[in-house]
């Protein structure tokens, strides 16, 4: 059973000594690797490791072709503004040749599962000595992964698996008792950037997790082009998370007088505190037009924008 920090009984000051203690005393004089992916956790992780560390850890980003627009050179120079030196490994060609053909959810997060720890880390550790991979693991995955609602992409021991003999190297969670305003609360307090502890909630499984249907590079781009425009109207909204989303069906649709049977587009924005359940922010309609609009005349082949108006549960914040 995992002990919960809540925010009120979260001292940052306490928690930092404690972790990088943790993570020193674990690690030893070896090596230990880190999976950067830009995202509140994972950024908060890699400066717990920084701190605890130094030139002992390694810090890549897994460029998995899943990525936000520009995402993988953003966070690199972020953290070089941090002192924190930051490798961007290209695993497009693995990821990509992983999801081909699937189209279940669970199976879709199982592939992206085994080729980021067993394929792409598993290689990277098995090169660089390391015996440690850490991570940023919060109590929000385990509980869903636990509950079997979701495969959270980075969850383990819960389910009974043992990453050593599975991947064959151990992993270090130091953010496993908290949930994302604690973890925010801990980025603010090592030194991140606005930027980057107040983002928005990103899945690890990046944007496959919002493709109904086969992820390939066409739909990755489709969809990531409709996440730009999202992002861009709703930065200002306050809102907990937003997201676009691209649909499997098509439907018939028409472009300079011409049928065009086409794509639809999703756009999902949360009012939420925790992620655990989350309700549809009201955004104001003259917003949502914006968006359909931009998505339907910037991105080819998209005829249909809709705005999703259930709450969580029974819905769920991504789609996959
Ligand atoms: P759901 O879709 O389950 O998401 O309502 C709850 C929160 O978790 C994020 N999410 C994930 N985060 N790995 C993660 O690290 C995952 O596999 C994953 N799936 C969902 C989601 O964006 C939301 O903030």
């Amino acid at each position: 059973m995992i002990r919960e920090i809540t925010l009120q009984n979260l001292n940052t000051g306490d928690f930092i000594r404690e972790k990088t203690g943790e993570i020193r005393s674990a690690v030893g004089s070896g090596i230990a690797i880190n999976a950067l992916s830009g995202g509140v956790d994972s950024s908060v992780v890699t400066m717990l490791g920084h701190l605890a560390l130094g030139k002992q850890l390694r810090t890549v980003v897994i460029e998995n072709g899943l990525m936000r627009e520009g995402e993988a050179d953003r966070v690199k120079a972020l953290f070089s503004d941090l002192g924190v030196e930051v490798e961007v490994v290209d695993a497009r060609q693995e990821f990509f040749a992983a999801l081909k053909g699937i189209t279940d959810p669970e199976e879709k997060r199982e592939a992206i599962t085994q080729t980021f720890y067993k394929d792409v880390f598993g290689k990277i550790v098995r090169e660089s000595n390391a015996k440690f991979l850490l991570q940023g693991t919060i109590l929000t995955d385990i509980d869903e992964t636990v509950a079997g609602i979701k495969r959270q992409h980075n969850v383990f021991e819960q389910l009974g698996i043992d990453p050593q003999s599975a991947f064959g190297y151990r992993i270090l969670e130091p953010l496993i008792q908290l949930r994302k305003e604690g973890v925010r609360k801990v980025g603010e307090a090592v030194g991140l950037p606005l930027e980057l502890f107040a983002r928005i909630p990103f899945p690890g499984p990046a944007l496959a997790a919002r493709i109904i249907g086969e992820v390939t590079p066409d739909r990755i781009e489709t969809v990531r082009r409709a996440t730009v425009i999202v992002e861009k109207w709703l930065r200002e909204s306050r809102a907990f998370q937003y997201l676009a989303i691209l649909h499997e069906d098509r439907v018939t649709g028409m472009r300079d007088g011409k049928r065009d049977f086409g794509q639809q587009i999703e756009i999902r924005c949360w009012d939420s505190l925790d992620a655990r359940t989350a309700s549809p922010t009201q955004l104001p309609f003259e917003i949502l037009l914006k968006m359909a609009e931009e998505i339907t005349t910037q991105i080819p082949g998209v005829v249909s924008v809709t705005y999703n108006i259930a709450s969580k549960p029974p819905s769920t914040i991504e789609a996959v």
